[in-house]
């Protein structure tokens, strides 16, 4: 079984999927940390380096390659990977779980996480709000194609445990 885990930039998709993994005792791979891992470059020099388009092309290939492992496996998406057609020929054969967050709720989180991000690493909090708010209008529809939707604001531990009960009974 493959559980992908969906959401916009700071939804808690990486911790609540370690936390995931270890309840459910299954392997987590972050597909950001993977393709830095298999490019040696970070996301953030990728982008700079050869652009979006080319990292856009790398999450394919690896989402690809690792839904195609069929091994028992939680992935945690990046913020953009459910937001293709193309993409969601994977995601779909997967059980997908969208963290859906408030606005309020991302740009508090993100507001002092933004260095390791490139598309919102040299905005100032204003713009931010608007890049979350334009953004969370065009990727929403995607997201919402995920088999369990998940918006809670609870606790990571509380959601955790909602979303292994959400796979259970899927
Ligand atoms: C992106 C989200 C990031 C990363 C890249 C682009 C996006 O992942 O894949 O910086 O387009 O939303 P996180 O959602 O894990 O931050």
């Amino acid at each position: 079984m493959i559980i992908t885990l969906l959401g916009f930039m700071g939804s808690g998709k990486s911790s609540i999927g370690r936390r995931l993994a270890k309840k459910m005792d299954i392997e987590l791979i972050d597909l950001d940390d993977y393709i830095e891992k298999k490019e040696g470059k970070s996301i953030s020099k990728i982008f700079d380096k050869y652009g979006e388009d080319h990292f856009r092309e790398l999450e394919t290939q690896y989402l690809k390659k690792l839904v195609k492992s069929d091994k028992n496996l939680i992935i945690a998406l990046g913020g953009g990977t459910p937001c293709t057609d193309e993409n969601w020929k994977y995601i779909s054969k997967t059980t997908s779980i969208y963290l859906n967050r408030t606005e309020d709720y991302l740009f508090e989180n993100l507001k002092s996480k933004k260095a390791k991000r490139p598309i919102i690493k040299d905005l100032g909090d204003k713009q931010l709000n608007k890049l979350i708010s334009e953004k969370m209008s065009v990727r929403s529809p995607f997201y919402e194609r995920a088999d369990i939707i998940i918006d809670l604001d609870l606790s990571k531990s509380a959601m955790t445990t909602i979303i292994a009960d959400a796979i259970k009974y899927n």
